[in-house]
């Protein structure tokens, strides 16, 4: 199997056209890059065509797992099984619409802007729970994307909302969207959502662990997470509180929502770190390294070297070991690096847009593969509990989790985060 990068469709831009095999991933900036250039991507040989749309980005052969019937998985570790309402047929079928019934905003007539070049069907209503840093920056992209007919801020400062909202309203002319903007002080105000970015909370201060976080937040975010289940049932819920990986697994049971619709971002932001530091060692382009941050969102973060590619290539055969494992180290580091700097708060601007890169490629519906915090379901031989893992995405949640062909090491690290987010969670009870 070969990871198709942004760099390799650069490459083919004269030629005009990249063949790959059918085993093959082609990462979602490829595919972007491919849009832009007019180059066509066509699994098999030169002369076996096959649509780029029937291409997905990680190819059929690559195991996808169904997550587990919700009804036979246990809320926490130990407990015993819970009934969960099973998913909404419809949240699974391609383009069903996410906002079906009246009082809800209705998708406009025809198709948006993914945000990545694409078009897709538009969407009701995205909330962003939580206007401080993270919301207001995830706000602003899923406004620039002008997917939704309606992007709303919650937060318990609902001036704070309510400006913020305003301010990012009048960028509407120069950044070319219709999308309207609206700032409040609860969810139920914000009315129905189709998803839900759940960013409140507390953030980090100088020498605080994510961990440190976990008490004041799962107060918050169990409280927003059942007000989203009453106000939104069918919405699908992307949490970036902290610390992520226990905060995902605490709104999942909170809002007693299928596992498919509730998934944390971490892996999205920890891989661009990632891409970030192995382009300053000497990978090249950073949109051109592919690779999964998984485990957990903290010490236990796994970054497998044997699965990230620079240009298409193994990235080993680009820059040296130690090189690596020191941009490895760094990702991992990264959160509390900004944090030391700014000494007020914590990262903002790039978990902030991979939260909206997440939505947005849940709407556009391309089952695109992304590193997230998912339920596990027995794949990498891990269960039960919430933990990063490659997931493909779809209009209603997590379709399924993509197993990678991981080395002995890597498979061990990532059962023991599993093993240290299970014991927090065992703490948080
Ligand atoms: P922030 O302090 O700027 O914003 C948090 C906002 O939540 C505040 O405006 C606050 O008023 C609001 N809030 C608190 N309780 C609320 C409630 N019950 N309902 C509605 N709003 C409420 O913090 P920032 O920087 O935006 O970070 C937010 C969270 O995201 C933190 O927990 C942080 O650690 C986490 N984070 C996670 C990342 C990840 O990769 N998963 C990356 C960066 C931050
Ligand atoms: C980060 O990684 C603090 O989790 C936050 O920046």
């Amino acid at each position: 199997m070969t990871v198709w990068g942004a760099a390799a469709v650069d490459e083919a831009a004269g030629a005009g056209v990249v063949h790959v095999g059918a085993r093959d991933v082609v990462t979602p900036l490829a595919r972007e890059r491919a849009r832009e250039l007019g180059v066509e991507i066509v699994v098999g040989s030169p002369t076996a065509l096959v649509s780029p749309a029937a291409l997905p980005t990680a190819g059929p052969p690559l195991a996808t797992r169904p997550l587990p019937d919700p009804a036979s998985v246990s809320a926490r570790p130990g407990s015993a099984p819970r009934p969960v309402r099973p998913p909404s047929g419809a949240l699974f079928r391609r383009g069903a619409p996410l906002a079906p019934s009246s009082g809800r905003p209705s998708p406009r007539r025809g198709s948006a802007a993914d945000g990545r070049g694409g078009r897709v069907a538009r969407v009701g209503r995205v909330v962003v729970v939580g206007a401080g840093n993270v919301g207001m920056i995830a706000a602003m992209r899923l406004a620039d994307a002008d997917t939704f007919d309606e992007v709303v801020l919650v937060d318990i400062d609902e001036g704070r909302a309510a400006g913020i909202a305003l301010d990012l309203s009048h960028t509407a002319a120069l950044s070319g969207f219709t999308t309207r903007v609206r700032g409040v002080g609860t969810v139920e105000e914000a009315g129905h959502a189709a998803y839900v970015v759940l960013t409140a909370g507390r953030p980090r201060t100088p020498g605080m662990s994510r961990s440190d976080l976990i008490a004041t937040n799962a107060e918050i975010v169990g409280d927003v997470a059942a007000r989203v289940a009453r106000t939104s049932p069918d919405a699908v819920i992307v949490v970036v509180t902290n610390p992520l990986d226990e905060m995902t697994q605490h709104a999942w049971v909170s809002s007693g929502f299928p596992p498919q619709r509730v998934v944390g971002m971490a892996g999205v932001l920890d891989t661009a770190r990632f891409q970030a530091l192995a382009s300053l060692a000497g990978a090249g382009a950073a949109d051109g390294v592919a690779a999964w941050a998984l485990g957990s969102h903290g010490e236990e973060m796994v970054i497998p070297l044997s699965q990230a590619t620079a240009g298409g290539r193994p990235i080993l055969e680009r820059v040296g070991p130690a090189d690596l494992d020191a941009a490895v180290d760094r990702a991992r580091g990264s959160g509390a690096e900004v944090v030391g700097l700014l000494r007020s708060g914590s990262a903002f601007m790039a978990p902030g847009m991979s939260a909206a890169r997440m939505v947005l490629a849940m709407v556009a519906d391309r089952g695109d593969v992304m590193p997230a915090a998912v339920l596990a379901d027995g794949s990498y031989g891990i269960r039960d509990v919430y933990v990063g893992l490659p997931a493909r995405l779809g209009r209603g949640g997590v379709l399924g989790i993509v197993e990678l062909d991981l080395r002995p090491a890597e498979l061990a690290a990532l059962r023991e985060a599993a093993e240290r987010i299970r014991e927090r969670l065992g703490a948080l009870t």
